[in-house]
């Protein structure tokens, strides 16, 4: 029985949807309240018992480092002025038995060529992969849902939900057999299907177990959508050799990719926050 103690997160995109934000900063390092996207997603796999946090990271990298390595000045500083929770806030930014580990990707050249990127840490082993932009809020860390699905199953998932028809074209969508609830055999995957030739409404979001074959098919592809190595394509080759399957997550999904998906990220999350919810519900009734 094959256990999952590794993710890997890439955040070399350019993040172009939300230049200039993004001019000197990664994506994933935008707050949504106040916790940059990165960290809802190490936490997400802190949560599922993952150990090994692998980042893919491009010419925005130092942020990113920074935000989870020890921040001695402003911890000795926080402590010095009596800000107790505002220190343990910055503490626990990263559990003590996670390691952090960065590997660059030298150029932006697709989803998937950030995964391969990975291939020297996680080996042997299957891993999971957060996309932090897809920010999905669950009573259950999704990912923790999935690695209870991978323990059952042992091979390779993919998070999914339905969208609707008209957006097929900004998702790997699937074709699939139900195996179970909530489970989908996948037997066929394409990437931004137009509505009118998308195979169904299945579509593929940033949450994945995959076993390590996958590494075999991204070093084999050729680049496919916009010149990128897709991960999607390299997803379509390894169902050809293994079981894939495809789970119906428990969770909203908030698109932090897009401007109004984070926009409604804030509110839901605003909404949620122990300190701001009564007198942020507040005011969103004097303005809507
Ligand atoms: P996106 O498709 O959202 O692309 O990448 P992007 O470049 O970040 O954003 P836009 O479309 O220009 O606004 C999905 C995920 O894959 C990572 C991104 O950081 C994001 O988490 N990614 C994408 C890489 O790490 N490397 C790449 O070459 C491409």
């Amino acid at each position: 029985m094959k256990k999952i103690t590794k993710a890997v997160f890439p955040v070399a995109g350019m993040g172009s949807r939300f230049l200039p934000a993004t001019k000197a900063t990664a994506k994933e390092m935008l707050p949504v309240v106040d916790k940059p996207l990165i960290q809802y997603a190490v936490e997400e796999a802190v949560a599922a018992g993952i150990t090994d946090m692998v980042f893919i990271t491009g010419r925005n990298k130092r942020a990113i480092e920074d935000h989870f390595d020890k921040a001695y000045e402003l911890e000795a500083t926080l402590e010095a002025s009596g800000k107790l929770k505002l220190l343990s806030y910055v503490q626990e930014v990263v559990p003590k038995n996670v390691n952090c580990i960065y590997i660059r990707q030298a150029e932006p050249l697709g989803l998937g060529h950030a995964v391969l990127c990975a291939k020297p840490v996680i080996q042997d082993e299957p891993f999971a992969v957060i996309l932090a932009d897809d920010l999905i809020d669950g009573e259950q860390a999704i990912i923790h849902q999935m690695v209870d699905v991978f323990a059952k199953h042992q091979c390779s998932i993919l998070g999914v939900q339905d969208v609707p028809r008209a957006h097929t074209k900004q998702y790997g969508i699937v074709s699939s057999t139900n195996l179970e609830k909530d489970i989908e055999r996948v037997n066929g995957i394409v990437e931004k299907p137009k509505p009118e030739d998308a195979p169904s409404t299945l579509a593929v979001v940033g949450r994945y177990i995959l076993t390590p074959r996958i590494f075999h098919h991204l070093e084999n592809i050729q680049p496919g959508a916009g010149g990128e190595i897709q991960l999607t394509d390299g997803i379509a080759a390894l169902m050809q050799e293994e079981q894939l399957l495809a789970y119906r997550f428990k969770g909203t999904r908030y698109d932090c990719g897009s401007k109004l998906g984070y926009l409604k990220a804030q509110v839901a999350f605003g909404l949620m926050h122990e300190e701001l919810h009564t007198d942020f519900a507040a005011y969103l009734k004097t303005v809507v």
